[in-house]
C-alpha cells in the first residue's frame, strides 16, 4: 500500500502547490528556450504544433502525473514500484522512475550553466555595460563571454550551490513566497519590455513570425523540437511534477490545479516571444541565432531605453529566480530516492547528487568556447548542431527522454491503473468530465507521441 502522507513532508495548502509547480514550469524553457528554438524553426507553424502539444498531450499527462504522485506518496522510482505491484503489475515499471531520475540529472547539469549565463548578464546589467552599445558590440560581448570557461565554471558552480542550499532545506520554505512575487512580476516586466518592443520594435514583424504559420518551414524535425518542448516546459515526463504531486493533499482538485499551471506557463512563453521577436527584427539580428538569442537581442533593448539598467538588472533578477524555482525540482526527485532507498539525511542526498550534477555540467561548460575539443558539429535529423556536448544532452532529454516517459506515463495511468483509481484521484466533482481525460491519455496523447517517434525515425 501507499503510505498516505509523503515521509518528505506535504504542501500547506492547494495554492502553495499551484505556486511551487508552477515554479518548476516556468524557467529557462521559457524564456531562453522557447524564443530560440521558434526562431531556428521559422516561428508560427511551430508555436502551432507547440500549443496544439501543450493541450492534447501535455496538460493530459500533466494531470497523470499529478495522480500517480499523490496516489503513490514517494519518489518516482518507488511510486511506480508501489503503484505497479497494487494494480497487479511487473514491478519493472519502476525503471520509468529510474528513467526521470537520469533525464533530470542530465538536465540539471547543463540547466545550471545557462542559469549561470543569467547570472553573468544581471551584473553586467547592473553595472551599466550594455549601455549605448551597438548590436555587434552587444554580439562581441556574448562571444567574449561564452569562450572563457573561467567564469561560465564559476556561475555554474553558484548556481548549483544555490540549489544544493535550497534543496537541503526542503523544497517547502521560500519556494511558495518567491513565486507568488516572481511570477506577477515577470509578467509587469515582460510587458514592460512589449510596451518597448511596441514602440521601437518591428512589432508587427514579429507578431506575424510568431503567429502566422508557413507550414512549409515545418519538417518533422521541428515537430518533435515543439513536442519536446512541450515536455519541457511544463516539466514532464520525468518525476518532477509527480513527486510535487505526492506532496499534494487530497482535497485538491487536479484538473483545475493543472490548467493553472499550464496557462500560466503558456502565457510566459508567449509573452517572452512578444517581447523579443520584434526587437530581433528592428536590430536585423538572426532569429536563428540559438542559445545566445536572449542574451544578445535584449541587452542591446536595454542598453537603448531609458531605464535599462533598473529594468536589465530586474530582467536577469527574475530569469535566475524563474531558473532556481526550476532547477529546485530537477534535483528534487533524485533526492527523494537518495533519501528513501539509501537512507541518507536529505542535505546529505542533496550534497552528494549537486556535486555529481555539478562535475557533469563542466561538459557544458566546455561546450561553447570555440577552442574546446567538445565543441563540435553534428547533424540531426536535417538540423546542424553546433555546440557538442550541450546539443547532444538537449537532444537526449527535451526530445527523447522527457517525450519517451510522458509516453509511459500516459500508458501506466491509462492502460495499467485500474479506471477506479484514477477517477478517485480526479473525479472532484469540479464540472470536469473524466471521460475526456482518460480518452485523451490512453488514445491521443500516446498515439501522438508515437506518430512523432515513428516519423523521426523514418519507419512511417
Ligand atoms: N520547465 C522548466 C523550464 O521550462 O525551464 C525546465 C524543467 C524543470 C524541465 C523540471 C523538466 C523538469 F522536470
Amino acid at each position: 500500500m501507499a503510505p498516505k502522507e509523503s515521509i518528505h513532508g506535504s504542501w500547506s495548502s492547494r495554492w502553495a502547490f499551484v505556486l511551487a509547480a508552477t515554479g518548476s514550469a516556468v524557467g529557462l524553457g521559457n524564456i531562453w528556450k522557447f524564443p530560440y528554438i521558434t526562431g531556428e524553426n521559422g516561428g508560427g507553424a511551430f508555436v502551432l504544433v507547440y500549443l496544439f502539444c501543450i493541450a492534447l498531450i501535455g496538460v493530459p499527462i500533466m494531470m497523470a502525473e499529478i495522480l500517480i504522485g499523490r496516489r503513490g506518496r514517494q519518489s518516482p522510482i518507488n511510486t511506480m514500484h508501489t503503484l505497479a505491484i497494487e494494480s497487479g503489475h511487473k514491478p519493472a515499471w519502476m525503471y520509468l522512475g529510474v528513467m526521470g531520475v537520469l533525464a533530470g540529472f542530465f538536465i540539471l547539469s547543463y540547466y545550471s550553466v545557462i542559469a549561470g549565463w543569467s547570472l553573468e548578464y544581471l551584473i553586467k546589467a547592473a553595472s551599466g555595460v550594455f549601455t549605448g552599445q551597438t548590436a555587434s558590440g552587444i554580439e562581441t560581448l556574448f562571444g567574449d563571454f561564452i569562450n572563457d570557461p573561467k567564469y561560465l565554471l564559476l556561475w555554474h558552480t553558484i548556481f548549483m550551490m544555490m540549489t544544493y542550499l535550497v534543496v537541503a532545506r526542503g523544497v517547502k520554505s521560500g519556494i511558495e513566497k518567491a513565486v507568488k512575487i516572481l511570477m506577477p512580476a515577470l509578467v509587469v516586466l515582460l510587458l514592460v519590455l512589449i510596451g518597448y518592443a511596441i514602440n521601437t520594435g518591428s512589432f508587427s514583424q514579429g507578431v506575424s513570425f510568431l503567429f502566422n504559420p508557413d507550414f512549409s518551414k515545418l519538417t518533422w524535425g521541428a515537430v518533435l523540437t515543439a513536442m519536446g518542448h512541450a515536455f519541457f516546459t511544463l516539466s514532464l515526463g520525468m518525476g518532477a511534477i509527480m513527486v510535487y504531486g505526492s506532496y499534494l493533499p487530497k482535497s485538491a482538485s487536479i484538473a483545475k490545479t493543472t490548467f493553472m499551471i499550464a496557462s500560466a506557463d503558456t502565457i510566459v512563453a508567449l509573452l517572452a516571444g512578444l517581447a523579443i521577436f520584434p526587437l530581433v527584427f528592428a536590430n536585423a539580428l538572426s532569429p536563428g541565432a540559438g542559445p545566445g538569442l536572449i542574451f544578445i537581442t535584449l541587452p542591446h533593448a536595454f542598453g537603448q531605453m531609458d531605464g535599462g539598467v533598473f529594468f536589465g538588472t530586474l530582467f536577469f533578477v527574475l530569469i535566475v529566480f524563474a531558473a532556481w524555482t526550476s532547477a529546485i525540482s530537477l534535483l528534487e526527485p533524485v533526492v527523494t530516492w537518495l533519501v528513501e532507498n539509501r537512507g541518507m539525511r536529505r542535505a546529505t542526498a542533496a550534497l552528494t547528487s549537486s556535486i555529481t550534477i555539478w562535475l557533469f555540467g563542466i561538459l557544458t561548460v566546455f561546450s561553447f568556447p570555440s577552442d574546446s575539443p567538445i565543441k563540435f558539429e553534428f547533424s540531426f535529423i536535417g538540423e546542424t548542431k553546433t555546440n557538442g556536448v550541450f546539443d547532444i544532452l538537449d537532444i537526449l532529454t527535451a526530445n527523447i527522454m522527457l517525450p519517451l516517459g510522458g509516453f509511459f506515463i500516459a500508458i501506466f495511468a491509462g492502460w495499467f491503473m485500474s479506471r477506479d483509481a484514477t477517477r478517485d484521484e480526479l473525479d472532484m466533482g469540479d464540472g470536469f468530465d473524466f471521460n475526456a481525460w482518460r480518452f485523451l491519455v490512453k488514445w491521443v496523447a500516446p498515439t501522438l507521441v508515437l506518430i512523432v517517434f515513428l516519423n523521426i525515425f523514418g519507419i512511417i
